[in-house]
């Protein structure tokens, strides 16, 4: 079997993860299940809101003909416009359907965007740390990552950003609050990237857009409210999904939104229409637009998470760890008590606990933790936690 070289050290660059996932599942068959902590995957275990079953008994109960049938490739029109109406509510700007590309979750329409925009060798820039598909989405459409560094606060170094923004820049990826460090940009970082942004696209004579990428919008902590790009720059392309903000990972529902005020909107629109069908993707799952169309305004339980964080953060903190408190999402990144994160890693398997090194996020010497699991399963991990930092440091 020939598998082209590319994939194959993609494949190999991108294992981190999956490595973590097949050594829970081996250890928790020599251990056992109750004392194997399983904290590397960003795959909630919060069950979708009732309001998602009503839904889902409804379109079994009452759905019109045709409800299966292929649609136009960006959606149904209805969906869209709800879409739209939700967009418009939050962001204050004024997104109609024609706007709006319901996608195969935010993996699908991050493809489509980079597929759509980059040449051979085009540029886009992605802050770490990271969503490490990223990397991999822009290597496959022969894009060229560029990766641009975040200090401990996980600000980005935007003198860094000004030097490699390039005539070959085609998008800079945002991802606020972040995976893997629960971190909200600020309206300030924003305000200063839009700014950058701006300037430079005016220098190059090209469009440099906005990739914000928001799957975690609505995991916001203590009333923050979120900075939208989009209110600042209008090259903003924005990504999201329901895998987070409705507990429906598997289901495959998310939508991008072009800026209403983008002027070459219609063709942009087209292109990423086209490139929704020929990836393969052809439409979102008709049964999950039909869904979420009456869902827009839903969420799962944010306390349930932000009880959580605090949990962790304390646990962490008492022990000794030196970790950002997240503003969203549902992941911390402390930084390894040894510069080696590995060492850190793989102590904290000896105790039973799995992570993520922070590598595979493009910022190595910081571990990844994801809390979107049961609070047995934290309080479990604690001990572990304290004696792996013991261990280490002693
Ligand atoms: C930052 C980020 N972007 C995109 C995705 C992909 O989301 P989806 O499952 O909707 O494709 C994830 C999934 O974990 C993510 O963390």
């Amino acid at each position: 079997m020939t598998i082209a070289a590319d994939v194959q050290r993609h494949m190999q660059d991108s294992s981190w993860i999956r490595r973590m996932f097949e050594l829970g599942i081996q250890l928790k068959q020599e251990r056992g299940e109750a004392n194997v902590f399983d904290l590397s995957l960003g795959n909630p275990v919060v069950e979708p809101p009732a309001q998602f079953f009503d839904e889902l008994r409804r379109f079994a109960d009452h759905h019109a003909p045709g409800a299966h049938r292929y649609m136009p490739n960006n959606g149904y029109p209805d969906t869209r416009q709800a879409v739209a109406d939700a967009l418009s509510a939050e962001t204050g700007l004024p997104y109609g359907p024609q706007h709006i590309v319901m996608t195969v979750g935010a993996a699908a329409a991050l493809n489509i965007i980079i597929h759509a925009l980059c040449d051979p060798g085009d540029e886009a820039i992605i802050l770490a740390p990271y969503f490490g598909e990223y990397l991999f989405y822009a290597l496959e459409h022969r894009a060229q990552p560029v990766v641009i560094p975040c200090d401990q606060n996980f600000t980005p170094d935007l003198e860094e950003l000004e030097r490699k923004l390039s005539p070959r820049t085609r998008l800079l990826i945002l991802n606020s609050p972040n995976n893997p460090s629960g971190a909200m940009y600020s309206q300030s970082t924003i305000d200063a990237i839009a700014e950058l942004l701006e300037r430079k696209s005016a220098e190059f004579n090209t469009d440099i857009f906005l990739v914000s990428d928001e799957p975690y919008r609505k995991i916001l902590f203590d009333n923050l409210q979120y900075p939208f790009p989009q209110q600042r720059y209008q090259r903003t392309i924005t990504v999201t999904s329901h895998a987070k903000d409705l507990g429906l990972p598997g289901d495959r529902i998310g939508y991008l939104a072009l800026h209403p005020h983008y002027e070459a909107g219609p063709a942009l629109l087209d292109a990423l229409v086209f490139c929704n069908r020929v990836l393969g993707f052809v439409n979102a799952p008709a049964i999950m637009q039909h869904l979420v169309r009456n869902l827009q305004n839903v969420t799962i339980d944010i306390a349930d998470y932000q009880t959580k964080r605090d949990y962790l953060y304390n646990t962490l903190t008492d022990a000794g760890y030196n970790v950002r408190k997240p503003e969203g999402a549902f992941y911390m990144f402390p930084q390894s008590p040894v510069p080696d994160e590995l060492q850190l890693v793989e102590a904290l398997q000896r105790h039973g606990v799995l992570v993520v090194p922070g590598r595979g996020f493009g910022m190595p010497g910081h571990f990844r933790i994801s809390y979107c699991v049961h609070q047995h399963d934290l309080e479990g991990a604690a001990p572990g936690f304290q004696a792996a930092l013991q261990e280490l440091t002693q």
